[in-house]
């Protein structure tokens, strides 16, 4: 029997995502550059299903039915190349090379061209889930061709987490468009991570209560609007004490976070697509700070407040963590119309928040509201105006600015939920300093401003104050 579908690459991810395939009955080839761990996979859960393990990367590619269906789980970047140029040689017209790693999004538009012109399809396809995903049900994000679809869409559909019977695996958008849905995931992600921290942080510091009690207090957001699995496991987190010494858990992790770089590159984007995606920077650069220590060293000493409890309340912060929650998913949701716009994907942002409604790491029970919000207006510039939202945006006033105000009297840091805010009253304002910016660009380059009552752009002569005139 010929296999339906291969998998190369049989680290975690790989694996994982292969006897997920097989699982759901289909015939699945396994190949890795080490034999050892194709031979451990099919020894371990070649019960689970059939695979046809392969030993070369010439054998792997015979035991595939046409067209063929190669899936490459390497590590990105120079990996995935190499990896491409293995196996582009041995395939025929119409195969399709499917790479589920979280690969950048340009990266992917060059290999489908040049893949393109050796008659192959090549699909970058962001999946998260992790590695339970990967084995239970991830949400997936493919981009390519549509005609890659047809041939793919089912396999991947059938291993896909479902909600509401729903799969959570469509169809992205043409070239790199899955990849980079994956990539601002990921930046939401870390937007999400980041508010939950300064929601943790000022329970902590400014409520003063204990990572047990703070557990408790995520446990009960669990169960309402924020009902989400970053929520979920942050109680868990929280709860958590460490064997060796009996603290809580998260006392003893060195306060550095790192990132492997997909959060970098949401920003790196959004800046040159000039969207302004605020909560996933202010994320990222929380996390550089954080890994700053000779800068935290020199800066432990500046005067300040040092952080003791004030009155914050636990319903407070609630508010805050959701406010902050729907301007970051808003930024993140404008940055894929942003791309979707300038490389003609037509992404359908509604059928995004559908398949991130489970299976991957951002998922929840918000991702409905937002799926909600685009269908009952696809073209809606922002989720802010979309009925629900508006009026948590509204609740939520009062103790949002409290908590904002509060973590600065106190000395806590807030960056994602101060950001945010900003964000928000920016959009309100009737007026923008801007205005001021644009005088002083023209005063100092004659940069040129728009005037508000005529058309055109104006430069003044700022030495003799008086002439205007247009510049073009
Ligand atoms: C997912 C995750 C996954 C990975 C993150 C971690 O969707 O399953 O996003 O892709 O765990 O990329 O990113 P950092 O190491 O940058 O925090």
């Amino acid at each position: 029997d010929k296999a339906v579908i291969g998998v190369t690459g049989l680290a975690v991810m790989g694996r994982n995502l292969a006897r997920n395939l097989a699982r759901h009955g289909h015939v699945v080839a396994l190949h890795n550059r080490t034999v050892a761990r194709t031979k451990a996979l099919v020894e371990e859960f070649g019960h689970e299903g059939r695979f046809v393990p392969a030993e070369t990367a010439e054998e792997f590619v015979a035991s595939l039915e046409r067209p063929r269906r190669l899936v490459i789980m390497v590590k990105a970047g120079a990996p995935t190349d190499a990896v491409i140029e293995e196996f582009a040689p041995l395939l025929e017209p119409g195969d399709m090379i499917v790479d589920g790693g979280n690969a950048h999004f340009a990266d992917t538009r060059r290999r489908e061209a040049a893949l393109r012109e050796r008659g192959l399809h090549f699909v970058g396809a962001g999946i998260s889930g992790g590695e339970e995903g990967a084995l239970n049900g991830p949400s997936i994000m493919p981009g390519g061709s549509a005609e890659s679809y047809q041939a793919l869409g089912p396999l991947l559909e059938s291993i896909a987490a479902t909600v509401d019977g729903t799969p959570c695996c469509v169809h992205v958008g043409p070239d790199g468009a899955g990849h980079f849905v994956k990539m601002v995931h990921n930046g939401i992600e870390y937007a999400d991570m980041q508010l939950i921290a300064e929601a943790y942080d000022l329970l902590r510091q400014g409520a003063g209560l204990a990572p047990a009690e703070i557990a408790e207090v995520f446990r009960s957001w669990n169960s309402g609007r924020l009902d989400s699995y970053l929520i979920e496991i942050t109680a868990e987190v929280l709860a958590h004490t460490d064997a060796r010494t009996g603290k809580p858990f998260v006392d003893i992790i060195l306060d550095q976070a790192e990132q492997k770089g997909t959060g970098r590159w949401t920003v790196q984007t959004a800046l040159d697509l000039g969207v302004p995606v605020s909560g996933i920077a202010e994320a990222v650069f929380a996390r550089s700070v954080s890994g700053h220590a000779e800068l935290r060293q020199a800066g432990h000493g500046l005067p300040g407040p040092r952080a003791a409890a004030g009155d914050v309340s636990p319903d407070d912060v609630e508010k805050a963590l959701y406010a902050s929650k729907i301007i970051a998913y808003a930024q993140g949701f404008n940055q894929i119309q942003a791309a979707s716009a300038e490389y003609g994907w037509e992404i359908d942002p509604g059928a995004m928040a559908t398949i991130w409604r489970g299976g991957c790491i951002i998922r929840a029970k918000f991702l409905d509201r937002i799926r909600g919000a685009y269908e009952s207006d696809p073209q809606r510039p922002t989720l802010l105006t979309d009925d629900h939202f508006t009026q948590a945006l509204g609740d939520a006033q009062n103790a949002w600015r409290g908590i904002v105000a509060t973590s600065a009297r106190l000395g806590i840091p807030a960056p994602g939920f101060a950001s945010a805010l900003a964000y928000y009253d920016a959009l309100r304002a009737d007026r923008l300093p801007a205005a001021l910016t644009q005088a002083q660009r023209d005063f100092f380059g004659a940069h040129t401003y728009r005037r508000v009552d005529a058309e055109g752009s104006f430069h003044t002569r700022w030495e003799s104050g008086r002439t205007e005139e247009p510049a073009n």
